[in-house]
C-alpha cells in the first residue's frame, strides 16, 4: 500500500528499514503533476525493484526569479492515486523547509555542463536540480534511479554528477513518452490552451526533419538547425529559444552531424517554454554483392 512520507527522519527510517531486509530500491524523482511520462519511470523501476519510491518535490532552488515556480502545476491526490495503481511503495513528498532549512547554503556546480543549452537561459537550473537530486539520493538510497530522456540535459548531468562522485547509484534514462501525434508530455503542458497545443507539435515536426535530413544524407547542422527553425518559425506562437544539435557527453555543438549527437530545442509557444529532443541517427547502408 502507497505510504505517503513527509520528513526526512520518517524517510531515513523506512529505507534502513529496507535496507536490513535487503530490498532493491527503484526511485523515480519527480515535481508531480504525473503523466505517463512519469509513469513509464515508475512501471520500470516496478518491474525492476522490490521497493519503489517517487519523489514528489516541486524544487524551488531549481526555478529562477521570473519562472513559473509558483504556478507549477500539483495534482497531488490525483498523482497519489496514479501512483497506487502502480503499486509504489512510498510517496516522499517533503515541504521545502525541510529538504532547505535555515542556512542551507551547499551548491552542485557542473564545470561545462550547466552553461550550455538550458543552461544558458536558465542561469543556476542545473545546480539546483543537481543539488536536490544529490540530497534526495542520500535520503533514498536507490540501487537504480529513472530518469527521462525528454530533459536530456538533466540525464547528462545527472550521470557526470553520479560518476564524478562515485554516487553507488545506478542510472537509467527511458524513452520520451508523447501525445499520438507527438508531442511530448510535459507537466507543463497544462500551460498550453487547445490551440497552443497544435501549435507545439512544430517541436517534434522540427525533430523529425532534423532525422529525415540526416536518412537523406545531410551532415551539415546548420543546414539541419536551418531548417528545424523554419518550421518552428512558421508557427506564429513560437518564439525560438535554441536549436542545438550536440555531441551528447559534452554537450559541446557539432558542426557534422554523427550518430548519437542529440538535436536538442527549447521553444517558447505563447508564454510556456518547452523543450524536446531526439538521438540522431546516420544510417550505415551496406552492400552486398554476391557473384
Ligand atoms: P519532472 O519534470 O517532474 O520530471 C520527472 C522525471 O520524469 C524526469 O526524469 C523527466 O525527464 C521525466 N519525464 C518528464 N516528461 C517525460 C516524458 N514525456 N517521457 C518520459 N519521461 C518524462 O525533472 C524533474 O521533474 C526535476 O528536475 C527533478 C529531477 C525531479 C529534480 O527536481
Amino acid at each position: 500500500m502507497l505510504q505517503t512520507i513527509t520528513s526526512i527522519e520518517d524517510i531515513k527510517q523506512r529505507i534502513k528499514t529496507f535496507k536490513e531486509n535487503q530490498f532493491s530500491i527503484g526511485f523515480v524523482p519527480t515535481m508531480g503533476a504525473l503523466h505517463e511520462g512519469h509513469l513509464s519511470l515508475v512501471r520500470q523501476a516496478r518491474k525492476e525493484n522490490d521497493k519503489v519510491v517517487v519523489s514528489i518535490f516541486v524544487n524551488p532552488l531549481q526555478f529562477g526569479i521570473n519562472e513559473d515556480f509558483t504556478q507549477y502545476p500539483s495534482t497531488f491526490d490525483n498523482d497519489c492515486e496514479l501512483l497506487s495503481k502502480e503499486d509504489v511503495d512510498i510517496v516522499f513528498n517533503p515541504k521545502a523547509p525541510e529538504i532547505y532549512p535555515d542556512g542551507f547554503c551547499t551548491s552542485v556546480v557542473l564545470e561545462h555542463l550547466e552553461d550550455k543549452l538550458c543552461g544558458k537561459s536558465r542561469p543556476g537550473h542545473f545546480r539546483g536540480v543537481a543539488a536536490v537530486v544529490l540530497k534526495l539520493f542520500n535520503l533514498v538510497k536507490p540501487d537504480v534511479a529513472y530518469f527521462g530522456q525528454k530533459d536530456f540535459q538533466q540525464t547528462i548531468v545527472i550521470k557526470r554528477m553520479v560518476a564524478d562522485l562515485n554516487l553507488d547509484v545506478n542510472i537509467k534514462v527511458l524513452p520520451t513518452i508523447r501525445g499520438k501525434e507527438g508531442l511530448a508530455l510535459s507537466s507543463r503542458n497544462a500551460y498550453l490552451s487547445e490551440t497552443e497545443k497544435k501549435d507545439a507539435l512544430c517541436l517534434y515536426k522540427s525533430l523529425i526533419k532534423a532525422q529525415t535530413m540526416v536518412n537523406a544524407g545531410v551532415k551539415n547542422a546548420e543546414e539541419i538547425k536551418g531548417e528545424m527553425g523554419k518550421i518552428i518559425n512558421n508557427c506564429k506562437s513560437a518564439k525560438i529559444d535554441y536549436i542545438s544539435i550536440v555531441n551528447p557527453k559534452t554537450l559541446e555543438a557539432v558542426s557534422e552531424v554523427r550518430s548519437g549527437n542529440v538535436a536538442a530545442l527549447a521553444v517558447r509557444i505563447g508564454k510556456t517554454r518547452l523543450i524536446d529532443n531526439i538521438i540522431l541517427m546516420v544510417l550505415i547502408v551496406l552492400f552486398v554483392y554476391s557473384t
